[in-house]
């Protein structure tokens, strides 16, 4: 991948860059949780229906995050980073911190953060790292004594801000995709809009994902087999 001091390069990550940290992806192999797809845990309905069940799910999740630590695929994208400055944007469908602890700083989580949790009536995020996995330790908010929820964007609901990223996406000269399955939207059209502007777009991971056709290079192989030299590469120039 070369870049010159006029490219922009937009990063879109899904659940394959934290699979070398040892975070299960969704989707294949080991992608159910407790014999449950994603789909039944992580919807307003099945929080409607069961918040305990929900809560197990995202305190279990953030039990195993915190115990993972960020791979050399985040790392490498944190150097990408540092040498382009404002002229990298990275969008996260990851609720894990592993970026941020690899030392990303311009990043966003479309789909919400682990270790944010939410009052279901005042709606504002605060910082949480707390386990809720019994019906007896669900958490209720300070302030109005609503229930408080994960602060992660369920199927069914809009991810965060959409239109800055968008912004992003319209500046961009390089979309670089890694590790996601392209099975869902919003972030698996971003590729479509991409083509448009006619920005190039490469696909990193060991599948092909179910957009394929809509990339420019598909860099079969694993994050961190990858994304090393790749960035290594864009160093050079
Ligand atoms: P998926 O589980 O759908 O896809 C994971 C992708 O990672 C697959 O295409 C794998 O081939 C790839 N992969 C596996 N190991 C890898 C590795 N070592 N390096 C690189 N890639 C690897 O995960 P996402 O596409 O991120 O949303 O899922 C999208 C959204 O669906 C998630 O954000 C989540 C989920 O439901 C919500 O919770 C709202």
């Amino acid at each position: 991948m070369r870049l010159t001091e006029q490219d922009h390069l937009f990063v879109l990550t899904g659940a394959g860059i934290s699979a070398e940290s040892g975070l299960a992806t969704f989707r294949g192999s080991g992608g159910l949780w407790n014999g449950y797809r994603v789909e039944q845990v992580a919807t307003p309905e099945a929080w409607d229906a069961d918040p305990t069940l929900v809560w197990h799910f995202y305190s279990q999740r953030r039990r195993n995050a915190s115990s993972a630590q960020p791979n050399a695929a985040h790392v490498a994208l944190t150097q990408i980073e540092q040498q382009l400055g404002d002229r990298f944007y990275l969008c996260t469908q990851n609720v894990d911190d592993l970026h941020e602890r690899a030392g990303s700083k311009r990043i966003h989580h479309m789909h919400g953060s682990l270790f944010q949790s939410r009052c279901t009536r005042c709606d504002q995020p605060f910082p949480d790292t707390a386990l809720y996995e019994t019906a007896e330790t669900l958490p209720q908010c300070d302030q109005c004594g609503a229930p408080v929820r994960p602060h992660i964007v369920w199927f069914g609901e809009i991810p965060l801000d959409m239109d800055a990223i968008y912004r992003q996406l319209s500046r961009a000269t390089v979309l670089l995709v890694v590790g996601t399955s392209g099975s869902v939207y919003p972030a698996a059209g971003f590729v479509d809009i991409a083509n448009q502007q006619r920005t190039r777009t490469i696909y990193v991971g060991p599948e092909e994902p179910l957009n394929r056709e809509a990339f420019d290079e598909i860099l079969l192989g694993t994050a961190t087999e990858v994304l090393p030299s790749l960035i290594d590469q864009a160093n050079a120039t």
